[in-house]
C-alpha cells in the first residue's frame, strides 16, 4: 500500500489491515481496519505521529522509504497501545537519533510496553508544543480515550488534529479522505469502533470535548480508518453517542437450547412491538457481539433469556454478560426471562456479574419447561411494565 498524501508535507504513512477480521480478540470486523501513522515533514524537523501494529511493521518501512524521509526527528506517541506504538522500537533502531515524544504517563506505559528507556524519550506536558521549524504541534492531554496516557496533537498551521483512537474507525478503504457518500459506511465503522472502545468512557469524553471543539480544525485524522475532511460529522455523531439519553427501545440477549426460551423471546417481541416499542434480539448463538454491543448503547432496557443448562444460566449468556456489563451500560431497567427444568441458580448468577449496572430490575418471568398460558400472560405484563417504565423517563407515550 502506497503513502497517503494529506497536504503537501503531511502523509500517512501507516498499513490497511484489509484482512483483519477480530479487534481485540474479541469483535468481528467486516471491513478490516488500519493503523494510521503519519509523517510530517517541517522545514527543520521531521515528525512521525504513531506507528502501526507491529505485524505491519513492514508496511510502515516501506511507505517511510518511498516518501524519501532521512531522517526522523520526533516519534509522537499519542498512545501507548500497541497498535499504535508497537513498531516504535524498530523505527528507533532505523533513526537512532529520534526521540519519543509523549507525556509522563504514556512514557512509563511505552517503558512497560516496548522496554523503552528514560533516554529515549523527550517528555511534554499538556498544552506544550515542538516546532519543525515552519510547522508546530501542540499537545493536548485528553486522558482516558480510552487509556489514562491518551492525547492528542494539533499541527498548528494546517490545522490538523491526530487524535489517535478517538473518532477512529473500523474501515479499510485505500481512499484516505472520508467523502459524504462514505458517510453510512464511516457511521457503521466508527460506531463500532465507538462502542467498544469509548462507549465506557463517555462522561470523559463529554467531559472534555471542548478541547477538540474549540479548536480550529480542517482534518480530524484518526488512528484508525479515514480522515475525515469535514469534522463535524464525526464530532456530530460523537455528541450523539455520548450523550447520557436512551431510547424507547428493548434489547433481548438470549439463548435458548430446545426452543422454550425463544418461544417466550418471539412472544416478548412481539407484544412489546405492540407497545410501538423497538425491540432488537439477539440469539446469542449466532450474534456478532461487536453489533450487541452497538445495540446496548442507547437502549433503556435489557431483556436476558436464557435455558438453564447445569443449574445454572447458558454459558453463551455468562460471555455476553460479562461483556455488556464492561461496556458500564447506561441501562435504565433489566429484566429476565427463561426457562428451566428442574431448578437453578441462574436469576443469582445474572445479578451478581452486573455489578456496574445501576438498572432498576423489573420481575423476571421464568418458566418450568415450555411456556404456559401463564407465563405468556407475565410476558405481557413484562411489555406493560417496560412500556410503563419508558414513559415514566418520558421516551414513550
Ligand atoms: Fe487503536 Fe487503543 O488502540
Amino acid at each position: 500500500m502506497a503513502y497517503r498524501v494529506i497536504t503537501d508535507r503531511v502523509f500517512e504513512v501507516g498499513a490497511i489491515d484489509w484482512n483483519r477480521r477480530s479487534f481485540d480478540e474479541l469483535v468481528p470486523l467486516h471491513e478490516g481496519t488500519s493503523y494510521n501513522s503519519y509523517l510530517i515533514k517541517g522545514s527543520e524537523k521531521i515528525a512521525l505521529i504513531d506507528t502501526v501494529d507491529p505485524k505491519m511493521l513492514n508496511v510502515l518501512i516501506d511507505n517511510l522509504k518511498s516518501s524519501g524521509v532521512a531522517k526522523i526527528d520526533y516519534i509522537i506517541s499519542n498512545h501507548a497501545e500497541q497498535d499504535h506504538s508497537g513498531c516504535i522500537p524498530e523505527i528507533l533502531k532505523l533513526f537512532p537519533d529520534s526521540k519519543v515524544v509523549t507525556n509522563e504517563k504514556c512514557k512509563n506505559f511505552l517503558k512497560d510496553l516496548l522496554l523503552l528507556k528514560d533516554e529515549d524519550f523527550i517528555t511534554i506536558n499538556d498544552g506544550e508544543k515542538i516546532s519543525l521549524g515552519d510547522k508546530t504541534l501542540r499537545f493536548i492531554l485528553f486522558p482516558w480515550v480510552h487509556w489514562p496516557e491518551t492525547m492528542l496533537t494539533y499541527l498548528e498551521e494546517d490545522k490538523i488534529l491526530f487524535s489517535c483512537d478517538l473518532f477512529g474507525s473500523h474501515v479499510a478503504d485505500s481512499r484516505l479522505f472520508a467523502t459524504k457518500d462514505d458517510e453510512i459506511m464511516i457511521y457503521e465503522g466508527a460506531f463500532r469502533y465507538f462502542s467498544e472502545i469509548m462507549y465506557p468512557f463517555r462522561d470523559n469524553i463529554r467531559n472534555q470535548l471542548s478541547k477538540v471543539t474549540e479548536l480550529d480544525i480542517k482534518y480530524i485524522a484518526p488512528s484508525h480508518g479515514q480522515v475525515y475532511e469535514k469534522p463535524e460529522f464525526i464530532i456530530n455523531c460523537y455528541k450523539e453517542w455520548i450523550s447520557p439519553d436512551v431510547k424507547n427501545k428493548v434489547v433481548i440477549a438470549y439463548n435458548s437450547m430446545h426452543g422454550s426460551t425463544e418461544k417466550m423471546v418471539v412472544y416478548l417481541t412481539s407484544e412489546l412491538t405492540k407497545r410501538n416499542i423497538t425491540v432488537v434480539p439477539f440469539h446469542l448463538s449466532v450474534t456478532d457481539i461487536g453489533k450487541l454491543a452497538m445495540e446496548i448503547t442507547d437502549a433503556a432496557t435489557v431483556v436476558v433469556g436464557s435455558s438453564q443448562v447445569l443449574g445454572g444460566m447458558h454459558p453463551s449468556v455468562a460471555y455476553a454478560l460479562y461483556f455488556y456489563n464492561l461496556l458500564r451500560p447506561k441501562t435504565k431497567f433489566i429484566s429476565v426471562i427463561g426457562s428451566y427444568g428442574w431448578g437453578g441458580k441462574m436469576l443469582e448468577q445474572i445479578q451478581s456479574m452486573l455489578y456496574n449496572l445501576k438498572a432498576e430490575l423489573i420481575s423476571p418471568v421464568i418458566a418450568k419447561g415450555y411456556p404456559k398460558e401463564e407465563d405468556f400472560n407475565n410476558l405481557s405484563k413484562l411489555a406493560d411494565t417496560i412500556l410503563e417504565n419508558h414513559k415514566k423517563i418520558g421516551i414513550a407515550q
